[in-house]
């Protein structure tokens, strides 16, 4: 049986994961409007990954007899304003997801509760590559120079290759 509070915060992370979703989507939509196709792509695929982490909380409250609600969620922003901008709010975003699956984490060893602890620990990996993934892109963005105009072209592209690569 999960406790209350558990209960209550794996719902919370299912709202997480379908804002996460929503976010990529609305930087991928930016970034097709902006001429950045290798970026839309990727982030589409991103959203689509959002979406499973989401699914994944909801089947295992299923399989445990317990409740997953549907979220409310708010807008996430629609101007990214520049590339290098819109990959660190990425990352950020990825950082407070990181902190919101360690307090998950946190609650699941004090409080004995070891199929949660076991369930998280997948989350718990996927949030270094997560975090991994957004830093490579933007250090690829630093190093072409996107910053001060350059090789946008180039370095939309490599990102793009990363989509076909996950
Ligand atoms: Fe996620
Ligand atoms: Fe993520």
């Amino acid at each position: 049986m999960l406790s209350k509070k558990m209960h209550a915060k794996l719902n919370e992370q299912i709202e997480i994961e379908a804002y996460s979703s929503n976010l990529y989507l609305a930087m991928a939509s930016w970034a097709s409007e902006n001429a950045l196709p290798g970026s839309a792509k990727f982030l589409y695929k991103q959203a689509e990954e959002e979406r499973s982490h989401m699914m994944k909380i909801f089947e295992y409250l299923n399989r445990i007899g317990e409740h997953a609600c549907v979220p409310a969620l708010k807008e996430p922003p629609c101007d990214y304003k520049k590339i290098e901008a819109m990959f660190e709010q990425a990352l950020k975003h990825e950082q407070s997801v990181t902190q919101a699956i360690h307090e998950l984490m946190d609650l699941a060893v004090t409080s004995k509760d070891y199929a949660s602890a076991g369930f998280l620990q997948w989350f718990v990996d996927e949030q270094v590559e997560e975090e991994e993934t957004f830093r490579a892109i933007l250090d690829m963005l630093k190093m072409a120079g996107v910053k001060e105009g350059r090789n946008i072209y180039l370095a939309d592209k490599e990102i793009g290759k990363r989509a076909e690569a996950k």
